[in-house]
């Protein structure tokens, strides 16, 4: 991404804040795998929509219209012998030349120089109770300045919540964020089709698994979005199964839902296929209803419409196929009203995409759904989970798992599918799958 878009985004919130404010936001602290080894580092979200700075062990802020620089950052000091072993570290000159801050201190001196600049603001943007550390010494600073008031320094009388800011511009993506958000779902939906081509019985979860991360690091997006879920059989019931460790079986359908990360931007994908390339009659009769609910709420996402209407869409499309194949009793109004698909329906049709898969920003506003507007990113992923032992439903159903999920941009006159270039309809998909 183009610093001058962190630079933007960093003048846009400032703009919100007004004189005599104080924004501070730390990265992700690194999480200890165990011992000496490391979880793999990934920044904060919101340090990162702002920042684009990499490392861990950093706090940003910051102070509009302060005279020697509004963009301060604190980050690791440059030291020979641990970049001997660790690598590069951009240090302060590298904070001020790469990324845009007009000034930069070790993170060593955060309890010196903080403070002081804390105690010349009237108003703090920070969200607390997202850094445990951090919450420790804020709330130390600021005691201690109280402690000055009868030398004359009143220090900060409000504090905002920061988060709640930086969500709502978070929601609404630029071009540039669609661009980036639309390459990860192109290198993901790539990597689904490759699995649905090189499926075959007996070869076990981990092994699509395997394909799929190979795939997406082969194209250049070194980390997942998320866990993969690849689900065969009864397995895919299990809404958030990432075991991935029995066989795939001739006969079973298996769902893949994996998407990569690229700059810091998920991508959010699943397609339910045939293990063997054939559907049988039950899974083609489910899929169907599966893909019309998807398609039909797809076709709902559209500015002037709310968050909730691209579910309802689904829902009743789901309701009616499940009455027409026997699996709920009743008339169509009835059903719906008593909501007796959840039995089989049991999430919602999707969620906000960005910077996480499962995105920030409000999906309701004054206690009304949330209007869907230009630049939002949702996801639509409808499903049916019909597990094994299911009480009176019959045995051709049971062990079945579906869900079909798609990545959407709403645009000026509708939407736009992000992640289109992976077959769902049956035909393509046993075409693909080319037996
Ligand atoms: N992969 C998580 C989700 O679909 O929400
Ligand atoms: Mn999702
Ligand atoms: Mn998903």
């Amino acid at each position: 991404m183009n610093p001058a878009e962190f630079k933007r985004r960093r003048r846009q919130l400032m703009r919100m804040m007004g004189s005599g404010s104080i924004a501070i936001l730390p990265t992700a602290p690194l999480a200890v795998r165990n011992r000496d080894v490391h979880h793999p580092f990934r920044p904060d979200s919101d340090f990162y929509y702002l920042s684009g700075f990499p490392e861990p062990e950093a706090v940003l802020v910051l102070i509009p219209g302060r005279p020697q620089g509004e963009y301060v950052l604190f980050c690791q000091e440059r030291d020979p012998k641990k970049e001997m072993w660790d690598g590069a570290i951009i240090g302060q000159e590298g904070a001020v030349a790469e990324y845009g801050a007009d000034d930069s201190f070790p993170i060593t001196d955060l309890d010196d120089i903080l403070p002081r600049m804390l105690e010349q603001c009237e108003r703090v943007f920070y969200a607390m109770g997202c850094n445990v550390d951090l919450d420790r010494r804020m709330s130390e600073w600021v005691n201690r300045i109280r402690a000055q008031s009868r030398a004359g320094i009143t220090g900060p009388i409000e504090f905002i919540a920061l988060d709640h800011y930086l969500h709502d511009m978070r929601l609404y993506k630029s071009r540039a964020e669609v661009a980036t958000m639309r390459r990860a779902a192109k290198i993901s939906a790539a990597g689904h089709k490759r699995l649905m081509r090189e499926c075959r019985p007996g070869m076990y979860e981990y092994q699509l698994e395997a394909l799929f991360v190979h795939h997406c690091q082969h194209h250049g997006a070194r980390h997942l979005a998320y866990p993969s879920i690849v689900g065969g059989g009864n397995n895919a019931c299990v809404l958030h199964y990432i075991e991935n460790k029995a066989p795939l079986n001739d006969g079973d359908l298996v769902l893949v839902d994996a998407g990569c990360e690229l700059d810091c931007y998920a991508s959010d994908i699943t397609r339910t296929f045939p293990v063997n390339g054939r559907f049988s009659e039950a899974q083609r009769a489910l899929y169907q209803v599966v893909l019309d609910a998807q398609l039909a709420a797809i076709d709902a996402v559209r500015p002037g419409n709310h968050w909730d209407d691209p579910h309802q869409a689904a829902v009743k499309v789901i309701t009616k196929g499940l009455l027409k194949l026997g699996l709920i009793k009743g008339t169509l109004a009835k059903a719906l009203k008593t909501g007796s698909y959840d039995r089989f329906y049991m999430h919602r049709t999707g969620h906000w995409l960005g910077l996480d898969v499962h995105d920030v920003g409000d999906y309701k506003v004054d206690g009304h759904w949330r209007e869907l507007e230009p630049g939002m990113v949702l996801t639509i992923e409808p499903g049916l989970y019909i597990p094994l032992g299911s009480k009176g439903v019959a045995k051709k159903w049971q062990g079945i798992g579906i869900r079909i999920e798609d990545d959407v941009v709403v645009t000026k006159d509708g939407c736009d599918v992000l992640s289109c270039d992976v077959p769902k309809t049956i035909d393509e998909i046993e075409a693909l799958m080319g037996r």
